[in-house]
């Protein structure tokens, strides 16, 4: 077998481990083996170019490895970070992902431009050329800009920031890369083309910025995952640059796979999908936090651990509160003290609880609650009025009825959980101050509501004993 065959069919392996891995990680049974199978991907993925090099004589091998080595030294300490910062770590990942496709592509076109490759600046790759290093940079800056932003780094304006002709002036930037796009693939040896790559650098960087910084709050998740996106797209220009399949597929993999998850959440949080992709959204609805104060009414965990055991069926709604506090495993306890009791307990997760897509899934199976007892949004909402207790655990947006009945709120037409139609609630959080939204919540004012005030961890862990009989003496 040639060189050539073993690189190709190592390249193939990988591909398929690529393609096993996202199919195994839509699953939280088979996620793991999702997330192994991609590492061994990305494992063959260098060992093949490795190969590669080696036997066509090359002897630049130490840069693959030093790169290598590079990498993990600083991925592994990214990797410890709280599941709660996730996605700003997630964009990081994007950031270098995009930086890389766009410093490969600078490379090439200086090396061949240098060597006045006529052949090797053709049409096509030119174009994939200028594709690359668009998406690569603008990818760059804006995941750094939306990783502060996540990360709430100081002098990072958190809210989003807007001024008039935002989007005409964006999009004459944009039409202004793509014009000096096309005067590069025409005319791509002509002694200003190198100024002109540099100009499509520039534009790029700056067009990443503006493009994150009329988002923020909630919209976030969604952009990062659009950020994904481009960042796969400006892999694949990568592949046909370099002539690699392997690159190709993986990074309409990971394009597509991003764009996917940009459309489910914007259908979680009734977003338009055209807005996303041109920046122009998270419009700055005054938020409605500091109006009329109106009374919480608290209660006992004696009288709520009373209440859940005469139930029938317990709803638990988990939220953000419930990460932060690390509550899982508590929360795992009274769901097997009441399950004890008799008592049908299921869990209502709503697609964008937490702080990342996934995040209660995540944290529950930690905890070892089995699968079939969480529910999705819209398979538990047509039980919620025969729950007889609802227990919301440090979730606030995603059950703010605001978002049914309020045309002025910034979450009107978020799809949400139905916790008000339950017979009772009981809200768990430490403090009247409200969700990521910056709004109040309706559902905490209602008759049948209760608060229970407190850390998460400890107002269930208390829960938990009631539960198990323990008077607390
Ligand atoms: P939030 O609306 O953020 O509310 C969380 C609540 O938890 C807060 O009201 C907070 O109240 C309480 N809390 C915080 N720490 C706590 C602790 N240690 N113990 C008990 N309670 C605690 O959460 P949600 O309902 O999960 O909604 C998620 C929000 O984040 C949505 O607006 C969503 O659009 C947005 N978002 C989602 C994602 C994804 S993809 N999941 C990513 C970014 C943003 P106190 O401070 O009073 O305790």
């Amino acid at each position: 077998m040639s060189a050539e065959t073993l690189v190709q069919l190592i390249y193939l392996v990988s591909t398929a481990l690529f393609i096993l891995s996202l199919r195994w990680m839509s699953d939280p049974q088979t996620a793991r083996k999702g997330v192994f199978s991609g590492v061994a991907a990305m494992a063959l993925a260098v060992v093949g170019t490795l190969t590669g090099v080696i036997a066509t004589g090359g002897t630049h091998y130490w840069w693959i490895l030093g790169a290598f080595a590079l990498g993990a030294a600083v991925g592994y300490p990214l990797a410890q970070v709280p599941l709660t910062a996730v996605p700003q770590r997630t964009a990081l990942s994007h950031a270098f992902g995009g930086l890389a496709a766009g410093l490969v592509g600078t490379a090439k076109f200086f090396l061949y431009y240098g060597q006045r490759n006529e052949a090797a600046l053709a049409p096509f790759i030119v174009v994939a050329l200028v594709a690359e290093i668009l998406l690569g940079f603008l990818t760059f800056t804006g995941s750094i800009l939306a990783a502060g932003k996540l990360q709430e780094v100081k002098w990072i304006p958190q809210r989003p920031v807007t001024y008039p002709m935002q989007n005409a002036s964006n999009l004459a930037l944009f039409g202004l890369a793509l014009a000096l796009g096309v005067a590069l693939v025409l005319h791509p040896l002509a002694p200003w083309a190198p100024w002109a790559f540099v100009g499509i650098i520039l534009l790029s960087l700056a067009f990443g910025v503006l493009l994150i910084i009329p988002i923020g709050g909630a919209d976030m998740p969604t952009v990062i995952s659009i950020l994904n996106a481009y960042a796969g797209l400006s892999a694949v220009a990568m592949g046909f640059v370099l002539n690699n399949k392997l690159l190709i597929t993986a990074g309409a993999l990971d394009g597509s796979s991003g764009l996917i998850l940009s459309v489910i959440m914007c259908k979680a949080m009734n977003r338009s999908f055209f807005n996303v992709l041109f920046g122009a959204f998270g419009q700055t609805t005054t938020a409605s936090a500091e109006g009329e104060q109106k009374a919480y009414k608290s209660d006992t965990v004696e009288s709520a651990a009373q209440v859940m055991e005469q139930a029938n069926l317990v709803v638990i709604v988990p939220g953000y509160g419930m990460a932060v506090a690390q509550a899982q495993h508590k929360v795992r306890e009274v769901y097997d003290l009441l399950r004890k009791k008799g008592v049908t307990v299921k869990f209502a997760i709503h697609p964008v609880a937490g702080r990342m897509p996934g995040h209660m899934n995540v944290l529950l199976a930690e905890a070892e609650i089995p699968y079939e007892d969480l529910m999705e949004m819209s398979e538990i909402n047509g039980d919620m009025p025969q729950a007889d207790v609802v227990l919301v655990i440090g979730a606030n947006d995603v059950v703010n009825p605001a978002a049914r009945s309020d045309k002025n709120s910034p979450i009107y037409g978020m799809p949400i959980i139905d916790a008000d139609k339950a017979k009772t609630v009981y809200a768990i959080k430490r403090s009247k101050a409200p969700g990521f939204a910056g709004i109040d919540n309706e559902l905490y004012f209602l008759d049948k509501t209760f608060m229970l005030f407190g850390d998460a961890k400890t107002v269930v862990g208390d829960l938990a004993r009631k539960l198990a009989g323990d008077s607390g003496h």
